[in-house]
């Protein structure tokens, strides 16, 4: 399964990103539909997501597309 930054970048949409492994957080998107069909958060995610809820309060759904692997249909909007 990919992830959802694979996922655009096979049909040539560019995602902002910078580690690829979880950490720096720059691939940060927040689900609005669909959290369910994305795989389970690791730890180093799960970690990474913590920090930002920090930020952007606990109620968003946030993943990060380079960690999340798409399982069926999602809607994400980028955060900034
Ligand atoms: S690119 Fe760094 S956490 Fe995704």
């Amino acid at each position: 399964m990919p992830t959802v930054l694979q996922c655009f970048e096979e049909n040539t949409i560019k995602l902002p990103h910078g580690c690829l492994a979880g950490s720096c957080g720059s691939c940060r998107i927040e689900i609005l539909e669909g959290f369910e069909n994305l795989s389970e958060p690791s730890f180093i995610e799960n970690d990474t997501i913590q920090s930002l809820k920090s930020q952007y309060g606990n109620e968003r759904q946030i993943r990060l597309s380079c960690r999340a692997k798409i399982l069926g249909p999602i809607t994400f909007k980028l955060l900034k």
